[in-house]
């Protein structure tokens, strides 16, 4: 695998800026977007008048803590087109996402989002090694989902070749990819491992095909996970982090140079982390659930979205004046609580993987036989340790698990394939206990 790098000479002009200069802009984006979203959204001017704040009691971008919280739950009290700030002509792309409960929550778009969508995640493609002439395969979802149409605009704006694939149809995914080579492919890292099995399925070495860069977003994945797909697949894994109610992919992404998180690209969206039980803003450095003000979107502008995810914010690296994201390892609403020790999805997978007889296809189903809850994580075998002392591997996963995470689980290991592909964002909670 090459090293690679994207000198500052391809950056944007906003990646060279000095933090100074970011900052000015900042708040002076964030003045008119207050304005604006008092002035022209009524949940907006009723949710500052309740606080009793005003845009203009915003002086510097500290002040930004006086202002309320934006939730889902307030997107779905105006759905569909209520948080709007532009009259709805001037929208010409609506997306969705698909709640697990209820109603969906509706995003909007002018022209100018719509480009300046396609600029950040240019910039993003760019950063993760992605070149003009580059042939990018799109495997995320089109529709309302915005992974699939996000990745193609940038790819497009980058001048790249894309391959508008979408999700499914795992073998032709394989097709395509030996037949056309694209450099790059775009997908979530759950859906990419379907397609790497497939590979082998069909006698392809995956660190033979054309790839050479990968950039997974749209859920969480780990470290461990980037070093079974850079060694398989002999390519670069990087992540891109973004959600509907932001813009979409590339509201942050990793520089393939560093590899040590997510870049956040500020100059249109304004980070915060803040405690999210007491919703004290937290200093840069500590965890807490990331927050999201946008500070260049017509259609739908947020004002200090909660996001659900954990993460905590860091000094820029490879791009100096924009600050990192830690990698996203869990969202609020999918920590498991197991007799009071609290625990993500992800981290089982760090564990997993370190057990060489185990795939990365896992699924956490949660049980309540008694009074007391059950986490059963079932895991599948690799293909080549399959029917070998399936009970002696998974104590040995129980084993870590209670050592590092410190409860007691119970794990299945499974035969290969035997747990339920995703074609998006894979699905690690089965949650049986109120059935
Ligand atoms: O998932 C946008 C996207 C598409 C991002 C393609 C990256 C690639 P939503 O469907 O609105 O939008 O879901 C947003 O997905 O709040 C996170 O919980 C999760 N998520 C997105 N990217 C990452 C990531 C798209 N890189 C929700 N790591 C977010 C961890 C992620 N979680």
């Amino acid at each position: 695998m090459e090293a690679l790098t994207t000198p500052p000479e391809l950056w944007d002009e906003a990646e060279r800026w000095s933090l100074d200069e970011l900052r000015a802009v900042q708040l002076n984006r964030l003045r008119s977007t207050l304005r604006t979203a008092y002035e022209a959204v009524p949940h907006y001017r009723a949710a500052f008048d309740a606080a009793g704040v005003q845009p203009d009691d915003l002086q510097e971008l500290s002040d930004l803590q006086r202002f309320p919280f934006t939730t889902k739950e307030d997107l779905r009290d105006n759905y569909p087109f209520g948080m709007f700030a532009v009259p709805r002509d001037e929208v010409v792309r609506v997306h969705a996402s698909s709640g697990t409960t209820g109603r969906p929550t509706v995003v909007g778009y002018t022209r100018r989002d719509v480009d300046l969508w396609a600029e950040v995640v240019a910039r993003s493609i760019r950063a993760a090694g992605g070149r003009a002439g580059d042939i990018v395969h799109v495997a995320y979802g089109y529709g309302l989902f915005t992974g699939g149409l996000g990745a193609h605009y940038g790819a497009e704006q980058l001048g790249c070749t894309v391959v508008p694939v979408s999700g499914g149809m795992t073998e032709r995914q394989v097709q395509l990819i030996t037949d056309f080579e694209p450099r790059v492919i775009m997908v979530t890292p759950s859906y990419f491992l379907a397609i790497v099995d497939e590979m082998e399925r069909q006698g392809r070495d995956p660190a033979a095909s054309s790839l050479e860069i990968g950039i997974f977003g749209a859920e969480p994945w780990t470290d461990q996970m980037r070093g079974e797909i850079e060694q398989r697949c002999d390519m670069h894994a990087v992540d891109i982090y973004g959600l509907s109610e932001v813009i979409g992919p590339g509201v942050s992404q990793e520089c393939v140079e560093t590899k040590d998180g997510l870049h956040i690209w500020e100059d249109h969206f304004l980070p915060e982390v803040i405690d999210p039980v007491s919703g004290e803003v937290l200093p840069d450095g500590e965890r807490g659930e990331l927050v999201f003000t946008s500070l260049t979107k017509q259609a739908m502008p947020v004002i200090r979205y909660r996001t659900r995810d954990l993460t905590r914010l860091l000094p820029g690296t490879a791009r100096p004046a924009f600050r990192r994201m830690e990698k996203v390892t869990g969202r609020t609403d999918d920590m498991i609580i197991l007799r009071g020790v609290n625990l993500f999805p992800s981290q089982l997978e760090e564990l997993i993987l370190e057990i060489p007889e185990l795939a990365p296809h896992y699924l956490c189903r949660l049980t309540r036989p008694g009074r007391m809850d059950v986490l059963t994580v079932l895991v599948e075998a690799r293909e080549a340790s399959y029917g070998e002392d399936a009970a002696g591997v998974g104590a040995r996963l129980a084993h870590l698990v209670k050592h590092r995470i410190g409860v007691t689980v119970e794990v299945e290991v499974v035969e290969p394939h035997a747990l339920e592909r995703s074609m998006g964002k894979a699905k690690r909670i089965d949650d049986q206990r109120h059935l």
